[in-house]
C-alpha cells in the first residue's frame, strides 16, 4: 500500500550527519583525487600547477598542489571547505557538486590545509582534520601571517603571490612496506601513474599551453624552489595514420530534437605509442569512450553499457564532447571516474548514424575486423627464431608483433674482425649471426654500441632467419650463404669505397 498525503502526520528536518565525511573519497585513486584538485585550478584560471609529492625517509608524507590561479578571499575559503556548497558556475567550469576538494582530500589524508592568496585581500589559510570535521564539520581559521608566507613561497616556485595551495598531511594511502627500496619503487609507480592519468585527462590543455603541470618529488624540507618536471600531453587519438581509411567518421545521435555528435575513431593495429597505450602494457583497456568537457577528458574509455569490451574491439575509440546537447543524456560521479548514459541516449546511440549510413554497430565490426585482419596475418606467417642480442629492442619487439616465435635458442647479431673482402658470417651451431667489424662505422659512426645499426641488423635477420629455423643447415641453406656473404662482401667493399674508406679506416 503507498501512503497517500492524507496520511502524513508531520514534517521534520533530518539534517546531514557530519559523519558522513568518513564516507568521501572512498573511491579516488590517488591519480584521480589530484586531478580533482587540479580541476580546481583550471577553473580558477591557474596557468601553472606544481603538484608536490613530499616524502619522509622516502615513504609519502605530503601532497602538495600549488596553483596561480585567482586565489580565495576568506569568504570563499569558507565556502570551499563546505560539503556540497555549490557557487555559480560558468558555463567552462569543470566544478559540480562542491565535493570535489573535500572528497579528493580525505579519500587521501586525514588534515587539508589550503592557503590562498586573491589580489587585494588579505592571504587566507584554513585547516581541516577529517576526524573534527567528521563529528561537527568543525574547520580552523590559521594565521594570515602564515597564509603571507605561503604566497612568498608560491612566488618562488610559479611566479606569482595569487593563487592557491593545497596541502594534504597526515596521508593515508602511501606506502607502509618493509623497506626504502621498496617504498622508493613504489612512489616512482604512482608518479608515472599519475603522469599518464594527469597527461591524458588534460592533455588538450596543455598541448594548447594553457596549462602546465609539473610534478615534483622530493624530501620534506628540501623542496621549496626546486622545479617539478613538466607532464607531457598524451593524446588518446594521437595516431600519425588512422587504422581505416574512412575513419574518424562522425555519427549523429538524435534525442527528440537534440543531436549529439559522436567521432569514431579506429587505431591502426598494433600500435606501441603513449596515445594508444596510456601508461598501461596494451591499449587494450581504454577502448571506449572519450568524454571531454571543456578540453578535460571525464572519462578514458570504457563503453558505458552500450558495448561489450573485447580484445578484437581494442581499436575503437569515440570522442564525445559534453556540452549542452549531451548535458543531459549523461549522469557523472562525484569522482569524475565515469559517466552513465541515460536510457533514451542508449536507445539513440543504437540508431546512430553518419551520412553514408554507417551505424554504431557497424563502427564497431570495422573496428574489430582491423584487429582481426592484422593478428590473421600473423597467424597464416611461419613462426621464427627470436631475435635477441643485437637487435634494438624496438625492432625485437616489432618483430614479435608481426611473428611469432618457435621454442629453443634465440639468434643473435655481433660483430667481430674478419678479412675485408667479407661482410657477413652465419654460426648456425652459435646461432649468430656476425658481421664484419671492419666497416662497423659505416653503420654506427659514433663508435657502435650493442644494439647499433638497427636497419641493417633488422634487414640481415629479415633476409637469413629461416636458415636457423631448420634442423640442421641444409644444401639449399648454404648455397643460400654462400650467395649472400660474395654479394654483400662486395657491397661493404663498394660502400666503404664511395664514403672514401671511412669504415676502414676505424
Ligand atoms: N585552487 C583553487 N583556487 C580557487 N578556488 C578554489 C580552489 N580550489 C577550490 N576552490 C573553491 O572551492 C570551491 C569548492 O571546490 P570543490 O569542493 O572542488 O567543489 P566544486 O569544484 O565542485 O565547486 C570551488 O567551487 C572554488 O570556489
Ligand atoms: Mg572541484
Amino acid at each position: 500500500m503507498i501512503a497517500s498525503s492524507s496520511d502524513v502526520v508531520d514534517r521534520i528536518k533530518l539534517a546531514p550527519d557530519a559523519g558522513l565525511v568518513k564516507s568521501l573519497g572512498a573511491n579516488h585513486t590517488l591519480e584521480s583525487a589530484i586531478a580533482d584538485v587540479v580541476d580546481n585550478s583550471v577553473d580558477a584560471g591557474a596557468s601553472r600547477v606544481s603538484i608536490r609529492l613530499l616524502t619522509r625517509n622516502d615513504r609519502l608524507a605530503q601532497v602538495e598542489v600549488l596553483d596561480n590561479g585567482r586565489g580565495m578571499d576568506a569568504s570563499a575559503a569558507n565556502a570551499a571547505m563546505t560539503i556540497g556548497h555549490q557557487r555559480t558556475y560558468a558555463e567552462e567550469d569543470l566544478g559540480h557538486f562542491g565535493m570535489g576538494l573535500k572528497a579528493a582530500s580525505f579519500g587521501h589524508s586525514d588534515v587539508l590545509t589550503v592557503w590562498s592568496a586573491r589580489y587585494g585581500a588579505t592571504p587566507v589559510g584554513r585547516r581541516i582534520r577529517r576526524a573534527d570535521f567528521s563529528k561537527d564539520f568543525t574547520c580552523e581559521v590559521l594565521s594570515s601571517d602564515v597564509a603571507a608566507e605561503h604566497a612568498a613561497d608560491r612566488q618562488v616556485v610559479l611566479g606569482s603571490p595569487e593563487g592557491t595551495s593545497i596541502v594534504w598531511t597526515e596521508v593515508r594511502n602511501a606506502y607502509r612496506g618493509r623497506n626504502q627500496a621498496e617504498a622508493r619503487s613504489w612512489l616512482s609507480k604512482r608518479n608515472e601513474a599519475l603522469r599518464s592519468h594527469l597527461g591524458v585527462t588534460f592533455h588538450r590543455l596543455i598541448a594548447a599551453k594553457r596549462l602546465q603541470i609539473d610534478v615534483l618529488i622530493d624530501e620534506l624540507g628540501d623542496a621549496l624552489a626546486g622545479l617539478g618536471i613538466p607532464i607531457l600531453p598524451i593524446d588518446p587519438f594521437g595516431y600519425k595514420t588512422s587504422g581505416h581509411p574512412e575513419y574518424p567518421k562522425d555519427l549523429v545521435a538524435k534525442v527528440g530534437e537534440t543531436r549529439v555528435k559522436l567521432t569514431c575513431h579506429i587505431w591502426p593495429a598494433k600500435s606501441d605509442v603513449t596515445g594508444f597505450r596510456i601508461g598501461a602494457k596494451s591499449g587494450d583497456q581504454f577502448q571506449g569512450f572519450y568524454i571531454y568537457r571543456n578540453d578535460r577528458l571525464l572519462q578514458i574509455g570504457g563503453w558505458s553499457d552500450t558495448a561489450t569490451p573485447s580484445t578484437a574491439r581494442q581499436l575503437a575509440r569515440v570522442v564525445l564532447e559534453d556540452n549542452g546537447a549531451i548535458g543531459p543524456f549523461v549522469t557523472m560521479n562525484p569522482e569524475k571516474s565515469g559517466l552513465k548514459f541515460e536510457p533514451v541516449f542508449h536507445d539513440a546511440l543504437n540508431k546512430a548514424e553518419a551520412i553514408d549510413g554507417t551505424t554504431f554497430l557497424t563502427f564497431l565490426q570495422d573496428a574489430e575486423s582491423i584487429y582481426t585482419d592484422a593478428n590473421r596475418r600473423k597467424r597464416e606467417r611461419k613462426p621464427v627464431i627470436r631475435p635477441d642480442k643485437g637487435i634494438a629492442p624496438a625492432v625485437r619487439k616489432r618483430i614479435g608483433t608481426e611473428l611469432s616465435f618457435i621454442d629453443g635458442d634465440p639468434v643473435n647479431v655481433k660483430w667481430k674482425r674478419m678479412l675485408a673482402s667479407e661482410f657477413l658470417d652465419v654460426d648456425y651451431p652459435a646461432k649468430t649471426l656476425w658481421l664484419n667489424s671492419r666497416y662497423r662505422g659505416l653503420f654506427a659512426p659514433d663508435g657502435g654500441s650493442l644494439n647499433d645499426a638497427p636497419v641493417l641488423k633488422a634487414l640481415i635477420y629479415l633476409l637469413t632467419h629461416h636458415v636457423f629455423e631448420g634442423q640442421h643447415l641444409g644444401s639449399r641453406d648454404k648455397d643460400e650463404i654462400a650467395l649472400w656473404k660474395s654479394v654483400l662482401g662486395t657491397a661493404a667493399a663498394a660502400e666503404d669505397h664511395m664514403r672514401g674508406g671511412q669504415g676502414t679506416k676505424q
